[in-house]
């Protein structure tokens, strides 16, 4: 039987949608992109399967989702088979239409535990990992309950309860799998990479333009993505590119140019949902959705330092005068509340220039 497809069959092409970010693409995050800019599909922030099995309950904050914003797909990374197997069936619980593996991360203590972007290295362990998920995915599908899977018991009651409260139905059918990888290791060595992993028949395959060594340094390589979707070309595998887009305007180019099915755009969306349109916002626009933001990340998460939504605020603080001098006050705000007093300040500012 062919693995399932799922929702990336429905998607409309080009698919142009918001990249994983850890510590940035977080359940607001999401949601304000959702409604401001509407990408095709969004990504949670990337789990450890390791840490998740152990019971590190503070996980299950990075898969939260808003219900009615989907196509939505939990990110898993680390490297047991086992694990994987039993954090597949978990997304399955939580009502996720997809998982992604990420293959692709460079961080040193990802990396170096043979995780992440170290799996362009280890093809066989990358595609037993996309078989212990899909296995996973089919244990939830022929009813194996979470009390037979996961063996972690506050584990389990806190996602019996999640479940609960936020009434999301787990998945029926199968859902598909995905991976999110680089374009090679140390050198570029995309086509044989996306060759291996075609041999797992994963949905889609999203690749950045970067190998592991280049980290986030110098500039994506789109020539190589192109020729890896070349290779794919006729497998049924979606693929996408990702990196150094800016909006949607380019992603479209990059569709055109390079034969891929869709970009992720990552960065480029911090403070900025208005670039999944290809728009450019006002000012008035700008501050006001960096209000929304800030407040619906202290409502959203109550025991989550306000530090966490720095990084957007200062991505909305752009463009006009004293925009510099905004940022570096909301470096320093301590809660919404200030965030709020700073950038309706700004509002007024700007409305009588
Ligand atoms: C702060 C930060 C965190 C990231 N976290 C993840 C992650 O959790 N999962 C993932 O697949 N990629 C992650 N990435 C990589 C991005 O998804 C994306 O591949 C990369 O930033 C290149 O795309 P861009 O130029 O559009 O930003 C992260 C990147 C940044 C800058």
């Amino acid at each position: 039987m062919q693995p399932s497809r799922g929702f990336w069959l429905a998607l409309p092409r080009p698919i142009v949608a918001l990249s994983p970010m850890d510590g940035v693409t977080d359940v607001v995050a999401r949601a304000i992109a959702l409604r401001h800019g509407q990408p095709d599909l969004t990504i949670t922030e990337f789990v450890s399967v390791e840490g998740l099995v152990r019971g590190a309950i503070a996980l299950l904050e990075d898969l939260r989702f808003i219900p009615s914003d989907r196509p939505v797909i939990a990110q898993l990374y680390g490297t047991d088979p086992s694990a994987y197997r039993v954090c597949a069936t978990i997304a399955c619980a939580l009502g996720f239409d997809g998982i992604d593996i990420n293959m692709g991360c460079p961080a040193l203590t990802v990396a170096n535990r043979g995780a992440g972007a170290a799996l362009i290295r280890n093809p066989d362990l990358a595609r037993r990992i996309i078989a212990s998920v899909r296995e996973g995915i089919d244990d939830w599908g022929l009813g194996k309950s979470l009390a037979r899977t996961v063996d972690h018991p506050r584990l389990r009651r806190a996602i019996a309860e999640r479940v609960a409260r936020t009434e999301t139905r787990g998945r029926t059918g199968a859902i598909p799998v995905s991976v999110k990888t680089r374009i090679g290791f140390d050198s570029i060595e995309a086509e044989r990479w996306v060759a291996d992993l075609a041999a797992a028949e994963p949905a889609a395959i999203t690749l950045h333009g970067r190998t592991l060594k280049q980290m986030y340094s110098g500039t994506a390589n789109w020539d190589a993505i192109g020729r890896a979707a070349e290779h794919l070309r006729g497998s049924g595998i979606v693929v996408l590119g990702n990196g150094d887009v800016a909006d949607r305007r380019e992603a479209l180019a990059r569709c055109r140019d390079y034969g891929v099915d869709g970009v992720l755009i990552g960065r480029a969306t911090i403070g900025n949902p208005w670039a999944f349109l290809g728009q450019e916002a006002t000012v008035a626009q700008r501050l006001r959705v960096a209000i929304e933001h800030a407040e619906l990340f202290a409502t959203a998460h109550a025991s989550r330092p306000f530090m966490a939504v720095r990084r957007h605020l200062h991505g909305y603080a752009r463009g006009f005068a004293g925009a510099s001098e905004l940022r570096r006050q909301l470096m320093l705000a301590p809660d919404a509340t200030r965030a709020r007093d700073l950038l309706e300040g700004a509002l007024v500012v700007s409305a009588a220039a």
